[in-house]
């Protein structure tokens, strides 16, 4: 099978003896003496491989001078220690093989230069043989599995929820429509609207924005579970931290309160952050000088303190306290907006922030009302340079007040008949949370806009690719 660069890099491969590797020139450089140097990688790892080729090689002429950065190659030949700084081992080759050459390199969108990051956005398919792209790639990959294994290590269930669905989750009906209907020719009923009931499941349906009540059925029934999968905002905010269609983690714990899931929460990202400090050191030194030079030193930092707790009505009270001039006034009742979270994360207290118990009227339905019958038991968890990263609460698992709350946001009871059902049959307190996951990947990194950290954004008149 093919040999990873990263494991002869990491000393995986015995030197003095043949070996052969797989890859794409990053870089060829040729001295006076005929020899070419070929940086050679395939993004198992940030660095790339040295295979020194000398021009008495057959096809050195005819090949080797040909390769051009983004070339396809297999070479084989002695692996040897290197003796350049910086570089661990290196091939002496005996055979190069071309396996796709660059057409027209002047042309090559991804020649070897710095590109800016929107050039990049607009070359999605080219964009992951970046050094960025490729970094980007795998600390999102071990995020991923270090969420799983987490997760997985203190006995959460994965639960695929649906995609389709006919509820709104969030109730700010955000939603894409999900239809088959000839939109040329609409059904209409009577009153003159649309006809849903002619549609393919006989109903008005959407792409998912959360996981979240389908997923509480599970809870339910299994104690631990959650979910990691895409949902869908048609919420028209061109942001640096919204996407049309983005990942979301979302755990959801039976017989736990708010405090639990905070705590669960606060774990987890500790967890996952450490995570890429362990297996991504060549990325994040990466990201440390090219990106962002905090974040090694932001990331040790999340992971050794304690996150700060807070009350709504508390961060009020700092906020209309500190003197700033927002250019959205705060007071009791209102929501916080991007400039108030980060005064909060960046400013005031330096770290994250769970930020708990909001406004009944500024939040879900779903969200279980306190005693003070003014505020639900609703956190947000805000980051420095990121804001919201995780928007979680206790359910409300009192039938009559869920009910009340349904009627208070007009929402018909008929339509969320079995996520009632939960409430009639062996309700017990339960508690969750989602997190963005392109927000996680963008702290983890650095990276200013979500865009840069998923394969293919979608995002307002932006589909290609
Ligand atoms: O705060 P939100 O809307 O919460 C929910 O959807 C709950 N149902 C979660 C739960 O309790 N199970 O979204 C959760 C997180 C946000 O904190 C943010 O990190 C991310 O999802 N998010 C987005 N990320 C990228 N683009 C968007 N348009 C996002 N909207 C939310
Ligand atoms: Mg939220």
């Amino acid at each position: 099978s093919v040999i990873a660069i990263t494991d002869i890099l990491a000393g995986k491969y015995p030197v003095d003896e043949s070996i052969t590797i797989h890859g794409w020139i990053r870089t060829r450089r040729d001295s006076k003496a005929g020899i070419s140097f070929l940086a050679i990688h395939d993004g198992s790892c940030f660095d790339a491989i040295q295979a020194i080729a000398p021009n008495n090689l057959a096809n050195y002429q005819t090949d080797v001078l040909k390769l051009t950065t983004g070339a396809a190659v297999k070479v084989t030949g002695t692996l040897v220690q290197s003796p350049g700084k910086g570089q661990s081992f290196e091939v002496q080759a005996e055979q190069v093989e071309v396996l796709g050459l660059v057409e027209d390199p002047d042309t090559y969108p991804m020649a070897a230069k710095r590109h800016s990051i929107e050039y990049l956005r607009e070359q999605a398919h080219l964009r992951p043989r970046t050094n960025i792209g490729g970094a980007v790639t795998r600390v999102r990959n071990t995020l991923a599995q270090a969420v799983h294994r987490f997760l997985h290590s203190k006995g959460y269930l994965w639960i695929a929820t649906p995609l389709i669905t006919g509820s709104d989750c969030e109730g700010a009906g955000e939603m894409f429509r999900v239809s088959t209907l000839d939109m040329e020719n609409l059904p209409r009923n009577e009153q003159g609207k649309v006809d849903y009931n002619q549609d393919f499941f006989g109903k008005e349906t959407f792409l998912t924005v959360s996981g979240q009540l389908n997923v509480e059925t599970y809870c339910c029934a299994l104690s631990k579970v959650y979910t990691f999968g895409p949902t869908f905002r048609a919420e028209n905010s061109n942001t640096s931290r919204h996407l049309a269609e983005f990942w979301m983690i979302e755990p959801e714990i039976a017989f736990a309160d708010l405090s639990d899931a905070a705590d669960l929460a606060e774990e987890m990202l500790k967890y996952v952050l450490q995570a890429v400090l362990d297996e991504r050191p060549d990325d994040l030194a990466f990201f440390e000088q090219r990106v962002d030079k905090t974040v090694i030193e932001r990331l040790k930092s999340v992971i050794n303190n304690d996150f700060v707790r807070l009350d709504y009505t508390d961060a009020i009270t700092i906020l209309e306290n500190s003197g700033k001039k927002f250019e959205n006034k705060v007071s009791w009742g209102v929501d916080l907006n991007s400039e108030h979270e980060r005064y909060l994360a960046e400013e005031h207290f330096n770290g994250p922030v769970v930020l708990q118990n909001y406004p009944k009227d500024i939040k879900s339905f779903y969200m279980r009302l306190n005693d003070d019958g003014k505020t639900v038991a609703a956190m947000d968890i805000l980051a420095p340079g990121i804001g919201e990263i995780i928007g979680g609460s206790q359910r409300e698992e009192r039938l009559e007040i869920l009910d009340k709350r349904l009627a208070e946001m007009n929402l018909d009871a008929d339509d969320y008949s079995w996520y009632r059902d939960l409430r009639r049959y062996g309700t017990v307190p339960h508690s969750g949370f989602g997190l963005g996951f392109e927000r996680l990947v963008a702290y983890a990194t650095g990276m200013q806009n979500v865009r840069d950290v998923i394969p293919f954004p979608r995002t307002p008149n932006n589909a290609s690719f």
